[in-house]
């Protein structure tokens, strides 16, 4: 059944994203920067905040309302539009993080050491729900009058205050200014300690991106904008605690628990609250995996020289002095809880090259379970399998298009745990070693690598950005990329066979040579 609902989640992510792949290019699709785009909107949320708190906000009790006025209506070029933006940034806030936890979930990404980063997103839930509400009070309209009465009863249920706080809304005068500057505090302190928690639930992530691409970010922003102009936020009436407030509209990101709490009360409301936070807390340990095989450091072969430290996505290597009396100064060492057995340490090392002679291949970090010289040997034998005019070997990875459907006689696969464990020296011994007419690269799609960074560390790899790169000797016509997701095996065939194409040309009038468009040529953009 949860297996079910996952698969289905899955592929409605594929196809929705794929249309977003071709509107913006993979580079830019949002759906790939999800928890980026959270953080972005909360620095939107925060620099309106200050705004409107420094630039008219009235913290007394009598006064908030007519200030909210003030700044929505006749400051409404600047302060108007500065609360649209901290009203909308935070509903896209709640929108980002549902869709990122969703993403997450259906495309398993909260095993092994990624359960850190699951279990540290359910507090952001709360914390982002709680912030929202506080900041609903402080306008002191009609529905921050409903929302902190019900707000305080839920709180009541819990049955541990001595006196009920929702007391202090009793009839009018009741509501203090000491008590109305404890909310403000409130809508203050929540928010940083959110903050905080999100810079926790990162800990266990090397490199995370906390930034969007800056087009992804100006089109997010533009978009606040137009809606901030087109359907700026107003105030309700003002709160008038001699009245009962009976109709007041709703926001859905933030307040869908208070028809719960109408409808069956407090105490239901909590359970289903604290229910469904520990059930999402639960899921890394009770949705069942594989064990992850962590990788390991051949001391013999490691030289201290960190790229394995630096590229792993989750910090699973550190650096130690050395242990073995070698001359090098570190050595490598896994922490096999953090090893998610991505193998981009194998792709990162300098020993990891196919051209070395010993029979039984062995570089400085492997994976027990697929090692570089049973990838060179299944290199090998796919080569020698392939006959007819050109002869492409397609690398590519287990979580993008499944590779064995592409075999033919004129197409070998090769399949590494994540296309950022090949090494780029694999490209130059198929092409010069194995007479191997052009190689196909493919991954999951750009930004979106199951391991996070294995797609980006390649590219950078290919382009001589980042070691071990691709030997300059390599025709850059020889070869292709095309980052594509498990379900876009028909647009990778057209690619190779597109490729294919071009490298029978080739043959037929001699190389030429197109340095620009081979490394990025077909990436999906
Ligand atoms: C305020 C809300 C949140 C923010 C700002 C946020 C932000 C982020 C960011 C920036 C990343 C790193 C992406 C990367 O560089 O690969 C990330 C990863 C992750 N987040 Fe969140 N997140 C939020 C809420 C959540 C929630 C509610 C959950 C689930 C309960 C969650 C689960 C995860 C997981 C499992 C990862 C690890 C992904 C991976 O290892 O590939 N996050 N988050």
């Amino acid at each position: 059944m949860l297996n079910a609902f996952k698969r289905t989640l899955l592929v409605a992510y594929l196809w929705v994203e794929s249309l977003f792949d071709y509107i913006f290019g993979q580079k830019y699709n949002p759906f790939y920067y999800l928890g980026a785009l959270t953080w972005f909107f909360f620095w939107v949320v925060s620099v309106s905040g200050i705004y409107l708190f420094l630039g008219g906000f009235d913290t007394g009790v009598t006064e908030v309302y007519d200030s909210v006025q003030w700044l929505t209506h006749d400051n409404w070029y600047l302060g108007g539009i500065m609360r649209s933006l901290h009203r909308y940034g935070s509903d896209a806030m709640v929108l980002t993080t549902v869709a990122h936890l969703l993403r997450e979930f259906c495309m398993d990404r909260y095993h092994g050491v990624r359960w850190f980063a699951w279990f540290t997103g359910v507090p952001l839930i709360w914390l982002l729900i709680t912030s929202g509400i506080t900041g609903y009070w402080l306008v002191w309209d009609e529905l921050a009058q409903y929302l902190a009465i019900a707000s305080f009863e839920w709180l009541d249920a819990i049955g541990i205050f001595s006196e009920p706080i929702a007391n202090n809304f009793l009839r009018d005068g009741s509501l203090t200014d000491r008590f109305f500057t404890l909310l403000i505090f409130m809508h203050i302190f929540v928010p940083l300690f959110l903050l905080f928690t999100m810079w926790v639930h990162l800990m266990r992530m090397a490199h995370a991106e906390t930034n969007p691409p800056r087009q992804v970010a100006l089109g997010a922003f533009g978009f606040l904008i137009v809606l901030s102009l087109v359907f700026p936020a107003v105030s309700h009436g003002p709160a008038d605690l001699g009245k009962v407030v009976m109709n007041v509209g709703l926001d859905w990101f933030y307040l869908a628990g208070y028809p719960i709490y109408d409808m069956w009360g407090g105490e239901v409301l909590w359970i289903v609250a604290v229910g469904t936070s520990f059930a999402l807390a639960m899921v890394p340990f009770i949705v069942p995996k594989e064990k992850y095989i962590p990788a390991v450091v051949d001391l013999p072969n490691c030289n201290g020289c960190t790229r394995c430290f630096v590229d792993c996505p989750f910090g699973a290597v550190t650096m130690q002095p050395r242990t073995d009396g070698s001359r090098y100064e570190e050595e490598a060492i896994v922490k096999e809880n953090f090893c998610t057995g991505c193998g981009i340490c194998v792709g990162s090392c300098p020993a990891s090259s196919p051209f070395r002679r010993s029979e039984d291949l062995v570089t400085g970090i492997d994976l027990p379970h697929l090692r570089l010289s049973d990838l060179r040997t299944r290199m090998t034998e796919e080569a020698g399998r392939l006959s007819g005019e050109t002869k492409v070997l397609v690398f590519g990875c287990e979580h993008g298009v499944d590779l064995k459907a592409l075999e033919s006689p004129e197409v070998g696969t090769v399949t590494f745990t994540c296309i950022g464990q090949m090494p780029p020296s694999f490209i130059d011994y198929a092409v010069n070693r194995l007479d191997i007419d052009g190689i196909m690269l493919t991954g999951c799609r750009s930004g979106d690598c199951y391991h996070r960074l294995g797609v980006i560390w390649t590219e950078e790899r290919l382009t001589g950005y980042r070691d071990p790169y691709l030997r300059p000797r390599i025709e850059r016509d020889q070869m292709r990329v095309c980052w594509a997701a498990s379900i876009e095996n028909p647009r990778l065939s057209r690619e190779i066979d597109a490729f294919k194409a071009e490298l029978q040309g080739m043959k037929a009038s001699g190389p030429a040579v197109d340095d620009e468009t081979a490394v990025t040529g077909a990436t999906g953009e």
